[in-house]
């Protein structure tokens, strides 16, 4: 027995292979790292358009674009009606100041980095560089919702300055209209400290406009709770949204780099799953291996978190309500769940794609890496689950080799940005993804 074997003398990580390797050689008769998922775009570099040519020269000339500085972290894709082939979007975080745009789709234009990507929702948005907080100033990640529009959650700093407050918009995919806008208050972030990194919304089933957003705050270390329809907010900070010292090194490909992020990816569980669960929040630090839940119901409690008795700091609150459902011995970045409750992770080493039914314990045993590829998927920043033009449950994720990007630098001679996807059915069963 594989499993038996990896618990008595293996790591965890290796003991994730050989559960693998066994799986795939023994059930299926194949390699396991001979499945891969299917490339939609590969870059050597981002390529990125602008609305003029003269344009291009005045932002590379003032310092506003440094082509060796704009890395990728997450991607969301939107199928219009019917449409089979869907729109991709990418976000540019602005970690430092030459970054001309920090949310843009891939247009069909093939250049010799790679497509050429387009400002999203237009240039005018990103123009300013903080200077005015009517637009974007840095973004991590989106979530695009039941209702066709795309949440965009802004951190507001550019190279750990905070020029605006961290913003919370949402944009209808099909005419391009801002339709909701949130400015957090003081008092929910930390200036220069906060990194809003990653939102997750949970909407009324009849109504677009009631629900709620979490967003993560991966430096801060925290969870931030918003009520769409009365506009307030309330934070969650305590010891299971911060960091841990065991976590704070990632080494992909035998290159290392530090990060002390807490809180970097929230997800929900289903709907009615079986009728049995209680709906819990999900969620897990970046430098750190316990994977937490709470109950949704004291997540959206208002009155616990902002009531008489709060106070500021105060890091006990409904700390009997949060779970530490397991640890994974590894360090997972995206994340995504899909509809029949399976949770899916974005591994940094080894990079690779792990999968875990939620009606299980949270053990070594139960946790399969569905996709293991050492080349490909070099620190999968971004993960969605989306449903295509047919009604079927797509996984897309977006790799971006950060420990490079970090670290030595990009060797832009190789492919360093990448987004794959592949069925969720196809990836669960292992059947090939294209
Ligand atoms: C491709 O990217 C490299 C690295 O940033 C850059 O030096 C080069 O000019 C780019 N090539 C084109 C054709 O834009
Ligand atoms: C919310 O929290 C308050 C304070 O602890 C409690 O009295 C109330 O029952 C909770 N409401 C819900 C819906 O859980």
């Amino acid at each position: 027995m594989a499993n038996q074997h990896c618990i008595r003398i293996l790591t965890l990580l290796n003991c994730f292979l050989a559960i693998v390797r066994g799986q795939y050689t023994q059930g299926h008769g194949v390699a396991y790292d001979s499945k891969a998922l299917e490339s939609i775009f590969e870059a050597r570099n981002l390529e990125l358009g602008f609305p003029t040519p003269q344009e291009r020269e005045r932002v590379l000339s003032a310092g506003l674009y440094n082509p060796d500085g704009v890395v990728p972290i997450d991607v969301d894709v939107y199928y219009t009606h019917g449409d089979k082939t869907p729109s991709i979007f990418v976000t540019i975080p602005r970690f430092a100041k030459g970054v001309p745009y920090s949310l843009a789709y891939v247009t069909n234009e093939v250049r010799a980095n790679g497509t050429e990507l387009r400002a999203y929702p237009n240039y005018d948005w990103h123009q300013s560089h903080g200077a005015d907080c009517n637009g974007l100033t840095s973004v991590y990640r989106t979530l695009i919702d039941e209702c066709g529009r795309m949440w965009i959650l802004d951190s507001g700093e550019i190279d750990f300055v905070q020029h605006c407050p961290p913003q919370l918009y949402a944009i209808d995919l099909a005419s391009g209209n801002m339709v909701h806008h949130y400015r957090m208050p003081m008092g929910l972030y930390k200036p220069g400290v906060s990194r809003f990194v990653t939102p997750t919304i949970e909407l009324d089933a009849h109504n677009c406009d009631v629900g709620h957003v979490y967003m993560a705050d991966s430096i801060g270390a925290g969870i931030v709770v918003y009520d769409v329809a009365a506009q307030k907010s309330w934070r969650i900070e305590n010891k299971y949204t911060s960091p841990h010292p065991d976590f704070g090194t990632f080494t992909i490909a035998g290159e290392s780099f530090e990060l002390w992020d807490g809180t970097v990816a929230l997800t929900l569980t289903p709907h009615g799953l079986a009728g049995r669960m209680e709906r819990m929040l999900y969620f897990h630090s970046l430098s750190g291996d316990w994977q937490m839940a709470i109950p949704l119901q004291v997540v959206n409690n208002a009155s616990l978190w902002t009531g008489s008795m709060w106070k500021p700091n105060d890091v006990t609150i409904a700390l009997d309500q949060f779970v530490v459902l397991g640890k994974r011995g590894s360090q997972c970045v995206g994340t995504a769940m899909s509809e029949t409750g399976m949770l899916l992770c974005g591994l940094v080493q080894p990079p690779s794609i792990m999968a875990w039914n939620i009606r299980q314990p949270y053990k070594h045993e139960n946790l399969a890496l569905v996709i293991h590829d050492e080349k490909r998927l070099q620190f999968p920043s971004g993960m969605k689950i989306v449903r295509n033009h047919e009604g079927k449950e797509e996984m897309w994720v977006l790799s971006n080799r950060l420990q490079k990007a970090f670290g030595s630098g990009l060797n832009y001679q190789e492919v360093n940005f990448r987004i794959q996807k592949c069925g969720v059915h196809e990836l669960l069963s292992g059947l090939p993804c294209h």
